[in-house]
């Protein structure tokens, strides 16, 4: 059977601490841009169609594993990392008798798009090649395997930057990480492989020099965007890495006809949508679900996770907020803090330095200023005076407090839970609610107010004495 009707089984090599990170984590279980690096090339091979897709993990593999969908690859354990060579073997009992080719690559390769996996493989198995290599034109290819070619520009081999001679150093071609074998030819020169060299490790680059030794066809395919290539083995790769794949997402935004005015610093993670229309300022955070509509203005330095914000919403300067809904033409900010469970119906204001946790606010209701609303079920069109508290906490359990629809709660109130404001109630400034309030009542607390004549003159004279 020849060419694109073979069986294709992919490799994906993570089993590797990555040393250079200097982390007590393994390096594919860090986030890029808001995901763990491994997951950008699962997501990119489970594009391909292939027959078996197989996982080699080792360093922290139980952690590794827990990233893996069992039900669409195998992993397979490399107990030592005796280099990537030693990884593929790995694989020998599953892969060694299997017919076809098998496309291999790095963990750590988070920009790799599938568009380029499917052309480079197709590339491999139209042309019935022995081996394919990914290669890329990099400024600064130290770290990297060098792709050594003979004058005619043929392909020798790859010489690692730790056995490379100082002119070798200076080749700017690089070894991106990707390879596609027919099965056959990889086990049969896998075997053959000693760890020589100043690593002393079984390097999986080798098997491309022995093919090409005994005249068997090595393809080394230039790849134009060095970036999508791009290995993360370092925190500043991890950090360029992040910036790219955000620049994508935030790119994508734009093309969707969002306005991002300071594109370069708003977070954006991988499974945010936001409708036309919107407008996000610099420093922006959206991560998480987050979902926002149409028409929205999401201001400087607001860190949002898990929200769905809905149309025409404006989120002032500063705000922070948890797993919560926003509904359509609120505002909330500057400076609040929404925290999991808040659910905002539409037209709702919440002010300046207001907290609000698991509770409901209704439609149009304000709490503008200074106030905790916790474990609250507040109507429609309540008006929450500036510095109201609930107290919903005895210190032993949380409790309801519920305001119905039209009440006014008058400033710096405490609403001691369990408790119900009724229907367009009324408390009064500075007030304790221990109990009920009925609908349309008044309530007040605090106690009748006495003045002293002429106190603050008696005082003087007194400290003078
Ligand atoms: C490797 C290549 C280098 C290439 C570069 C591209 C080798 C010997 N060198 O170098 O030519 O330019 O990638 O980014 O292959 N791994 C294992 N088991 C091991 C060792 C590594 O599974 O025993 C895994 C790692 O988890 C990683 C991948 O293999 O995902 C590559 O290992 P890494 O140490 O990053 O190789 P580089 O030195 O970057
Ligand atoms: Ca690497």
């Amino acid at each position: 059977m020849a060419g694109r009707s073979r069986p294709l089984h992919i490799v994906i090599l993570a089993a590797g601490l990555g040393k250079r990170m200097k982390s007590a984590r393994t390096k594919l279980l860090h986030e890029v841009a808001g995901r763990p690096m491994i997951d950008y090339v699962l997501d990119a091979v489970l594009r391909l169609r292939a027959e078996r897709r197989i996982i080699i993990i080792g360093n922290q593999a139980e952690a590794v594993r827990e990233r893996i969908p069992p039900s669409r690859f195998e992993t397979v354990l490399q107990r030592e990392q005796l280099g990537t060579g030693h990884a593929v073997l790995q694989t020998e009992k599953l892969l060694s008798r299997a017919r076809g080719d098998v496309l291999i690559l790095n963990g750590d390769l988070p920009g790799i798009a599938p568009a380029t996996l499917r052309r480079f493989t197709d590339g491999h198995r139209s042309q019935g090649a022995a081996a394919s290599v990914l290669t890329a034109i990099l400024p600064d290819p130290a770290g990297y395997g060098r792709v050594v070619r003979d004058e005619e520009g043929k392909f020798l081999r790859i010489v690692e930057h730790a056995d490379a001679t100082a002119a070798q150093r200076r080749i700017r071609e690089i070894n991106a990480g990707v390879y596609c074998f027919s099965t056959a030819a990889l086990f049969r020169m896998l075997r053959r492989l000693r760890p020589q060299n100043r690593q002393g490790e079984i390097y999986l680059p080798d098997v491309l020099e022995l093919l090409a030794a005994e005249g068997l066809g090595v393809r080394a395919v230039q790849h134009a965007d060095a970036w999508e290539v791009l290995g993360v083995n370092s925190r500043s790769e991890l950090a360029e890495a992040s910036r790219r794949i955000n620049q994508r997402r935030v790119e994508a935004l734009m093309e969707g006809g969002v306005t991002v005015l300071d594109p370069g610093s708003t977070r954006i993670g991988p499974e945010v949508r936001v409708g036309r229309d919107t407008i996000l300022h610099g420093s922006v955070h959206l991560g998480g679900r987050t979902s926002v509509g149409r028409n929205s203005l999401i201001c400087p330095g607001c860190f949002i996770m898990d929200c769905r914000i809905g149309d025409g919403v404006t989120l002032l300067p500063y705000s922070v907020l948890m797993e919560s809904v926003v509904g359509d033409g609120s505002r909330v900010g500057p400076f609040a803090h929404l925290r999991p469970g808040t659910v905002l119906a539409a037209a709702v204001h919440v002010g300046n330095f207001v907290e609000v946790k698991k509770s409901r606010l209704g439609t149009g209701t304000k709490a503008n200023h200074l106030s905790y609303l916790g474990d609250a079920e507040i109507g429609s069109g309540v008006n929450v005076g500036a510095g109201t508290i609930t107290c919903n906490y005895d210190g032993v359990a949380k409790h309801l407090t519920v305001i119905e629809d039209g009440a006014f709660i008058g400033s710096d109130t405490q609403l001691v839970a369990p408790v119900t404001v009724g229907k367009g109630a009324y408390v009064g400034t500075g007030a304790t609610i221990r109990e009920h309030v009925p609908p349309g009542a008044l309530a007040v607390s605090a106690g009748k107010q006495r003045n002293i004549d002429g106190w603050v003159e008696q005082k003087k004279r007194e400290l003078k004495g």
